[in-house]
């Protein structure tokens, strides 16, 4: 017996950086949406750009399976394409025109009664603004950065701060066998979380994060006091957007078209550089980077993917709209979409992880 709900057909789309947890949160979607309410799925392919170009395709159960483990998206994804703000060339030229009201007459010839949206901050505010326009719209959130606001934590995280936490335990050991000072950059965008957790999971000596300006000569004399304890190597954990006191955050590069168009890294390189000059023990570079958010999601990922999906097909199915699931504790409930976008969950400098870090000798460079 199918549970009763107005709804007929939803649609879905996985946007901005894809996430090790997709694949799950969809499995989970397309499942319970055919088997507990008998509805059908329509898929969007690579974000955004799906309701804006009308590319799209049925999701029937036997899509859904075998995916569960599977890192990346099977829908693609895409951090460029808003309807809102979509590049078009006009005369030569590349201008930004709003192409909503085309994307929405595009769910509606699909018989979209909802759409399910598993994004970040960046697409979530496309999510809201698109909810404003009448869609009817449920949220799911993602990144591997955890900095996403109305949630305690998002999926992909685990599997992030996992995969740091296994470079960081081989890098100490060839850092310990060479008596040098080792610095892992890892991602993050303007949040320390996975730098946080990867840093006190692997034992870091050092642990830079954005939240936290630090100054290098606090760092080097750190390394310094460490090599005179007859400690001759150093874990430095840096987040990628780490900044000093005095001084700015390392850009990568600006990507014009995306939601967020400043892309952070390099950080690290600095960091190791100055180090080396001002202790004069040699040290190595390593940025994780992407590795963080391919591959295969841990089984807290698989499990947390799971609930979100399932809760948004039920929220939806109970016609509780245009809100985001989340996780408050141990539960799962729902947030206003309009509350969620444009603010940042950032660690709190004060909070029980940092302290808990300085009370075991972290240095965070302050
Ligand atoms: O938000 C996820 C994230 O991986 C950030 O940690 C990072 O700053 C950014 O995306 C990298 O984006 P891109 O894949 O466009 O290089």
């Amino acid at each position: 017996m199918k549970t009763k709900t107005n709804l007929k057909r939803i649609g879905i789309l996985t946007a901005g950086g894809d996430c090790p947890g997709l694949n799950a949160v969809i499995r989970a979607v397309v499942k319970t949406a055919i088997y507990q309410y008998g509805l059908e799925v329509i898929g969007f392919i690579d974000g955004y750009a799906g309701i804006i170009k009308n590319e799209c395709r049925p999701l029937s159960s036997a899509d859904a399976s075998g995916i569960l483990h599977r890192g990346g998206t099977i829908l693609g994804t895409s951090n460029r394409d808003d309807p809102f703000r979509y590049p078009v060339i006009e005369n030569g030229k590349k201008v930004f025109k709003d192409v909503s009201d085309q994307s929405i007459q595009n769910l509606e010839a699909n018989g979209i009664d909802v759409l399910v949206v598993i994004g970040g901050d960046g697409s979530l505010t496309i999510g809201s603004k698109l909810a404003e326009k009448g869609v009817r719209l449920v949220g799911i959130p993602k990144t591997i950065d955890n900095d996403l606001w109305g949630t305690d934590v998002t999926f992909g995280f685990d599997t992030a701060v996992t995969i740091a936490t296994f470079a960081i335990d081989r890098l100490h050991t060839t850092a310990e066998s060479h008596h040098r000072a080792m610095v892992v950059e890892v991602m993050g965008r303007y949040a320390g979380w996975i730098a946080l957790e990867s840093g006190l999971a692997g034992g870091g000596d050092v642990i830079l994060i954005p939240e936290i300006p630090y100054d290098i000569d606090k760092v080097c004399q750190e390394i310094q006091n460490r090599y005179h304890r007859g400690k001759g190597f150093s874990i430095v954990i840096v987040a990628e957007g780490a900044m000093p006191k005095k001084g700015e955050r390392v850009v990568q590069r600006v990507i014009e078209d995306s939601t967020d168009p400043l892309r952070l890294g390099g950080i690290g390189y600095k960091i190791g550089s100055e180090i080396e000059k001002k202790t004069e023990l040699e040290t190595r570079v390593v940025v994780l980077g992407h590795l963080l958010r391919g591959g295969s999601p841990s089984a807290f990922d698989r499990i947390l993917a799971t609930r979100l999906g399932y809760h948004g097909v039920e929220l939806a199915a109970k016609g509780k709209f245009n809100r985001m699931v989340c996780v408050r504790g141990r539960e799962i409930e729902h947030i206003g979409l309009e509350e969620v976008g444009g603010k940042q969950r950032l660690v709190d400098p004060n909070g029980h992880l940092v302290n808990t870090g300085r009370a075991i000798g972290v240095c965070f460079g302050d």
